[in-house]
């Protein structure tokens, strides 16, 4: 499956609600009433709570479905048309649809607040569209692995999903690596973002985020499989774990290269392309491969500006779509 639904939470929710009670109100009650007295009581409230909820207002609210199109967001101001081709991309195959954006990063929100744009976190855009009247929505993460961004996108999805005058039904598509099937698709995809300056006998490191605590992490070695069979040349590295730019360094200069093209496994050139890929810090990817004679030659492209790429998270937004009527 391309997508992790949420079954029945008005359901579950009520039941759990109800048996947290009892940890917040046993102690002084129990005082006075004897346990089985108390629980039979907390049973019977459980029971009577949602039939007194259904004898409110009556009409439930017609249906009404939306898209949130959910991204880490950047702090650099040149990476941004990588997002708008995100969007471009999604209103050419969803015409019809309603979208709005929501971006995971604290630091990304805020310099857009500053330049005066709207910025929303997933729950604070979740919490407008329910305002304006969805009850549906297909959130689609445009993360690259299934690691901590997206649980966390994860975890907000199903805590807004069922809440009284909320919204009904909340899915979640996969990010960009959601199974191997993605990943043989990712290495092809990756070659649009190569210039044709490349030249045979040219590696090219693809840069991911990376992170040494995060089990999703296991993606990006599991990458390098996918690019090796793409073209030898292809190798990975990422910021923060493993294979660390001093792995693929000494890969590439084990294969006597000279030119290395970097590029961004992310789906903006952002911060870490400009400084940890591409800047003059000695520690950086491009200063590393300068140290063992090999020419690093940068590639400012986020994977969002690539249409193939952009073609597989549209494949996951399409599951998340269909899942909102199951
Ligand atoms: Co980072």
């Amino acid at each position: 499956m391309l997508l992790v639904p949420f079954g029945m939470p008005a359901l579950r929710r009520g039941v759990f609600s109800c048996a947290r009670v009892p940890s917040v109100f046993f102690r002084p009650l129990s005082r006075v009433l004897p346990l089985p007295v108390l629980t039979a009581l907390l049973l019977a409230l459980c029971l009577v709570l949602p039939g007194a909820a259904l004898a409110g207002h009556g009409d439930e609210a017609p249906r009404k479905d939306g898209i949130l199109l959910v991204a880490f967001g950047t702090t650099v101001e040149e990476a941004r048309p990588a997002l708008a081709n995100i969007e471009r991309l999604v209103r050419a195959a969803h015409p019809d649809a309603e979208i709005r954006w929501a971006w995971t990063a604290r630091q990304a929100r805020a310099s857009l607040i500053n330049e005066g744009k709207p910025a929303a976190s997933p729950q604070q855009a979740l919490a407008n569209m329910a305002e304006e009247g969805f009850t549906h929505v297909a959130v689609q993460s445009f993360h690259t692995i299934t690691g901590a961004e997206f649980h966390g996108l994860m975890a907000t999805a199903k805590a807004m999903e069922g809440l009284p005058k909320g919204l009904t039904r909340i899915t979640v598509g996969l990010p960009l690596l959601g199974s191997t099937d993605d990943a043989e698709s990712l290495a092809v995809a990756l070659k649009s973002l190569l210039p044709k300056e490349r030249k045979p006998g040219d590696a090219v490191i693809f840069m991911g985020h990376g992170n040494p605590h995060h089990p999703a992490a296991l993606g990006y070695p599991a990458m390098q499989y996918y690019l090796s069979k793409v073209d030898p040349l292809f190798f990975i590295s990422v910021v923060e774990g493993s294979p660390s730019f001093d792995d693929v360094t000494a890969a590439l200069a084990a294969r006597k290269v000279r030119t290395a093209w970097l590029v961004p496994m992310m789906s903006v050139a952002g911060d870490h392309a400009h400084n940890d890929m591409a800047g003059d810090d000695p520690e950086s990817l491009a200063s590393l491969l300068r140290e063992r004679g090999i020419t690093p030659r940068p590639v400012l492209r986020g994977t969002a500006s690539a249409e193939p790429v952009v073609a597989i998270w549209l494949r996951h937004l399409d599951a998340a779509l269909k899942q909102l009527d199951h």
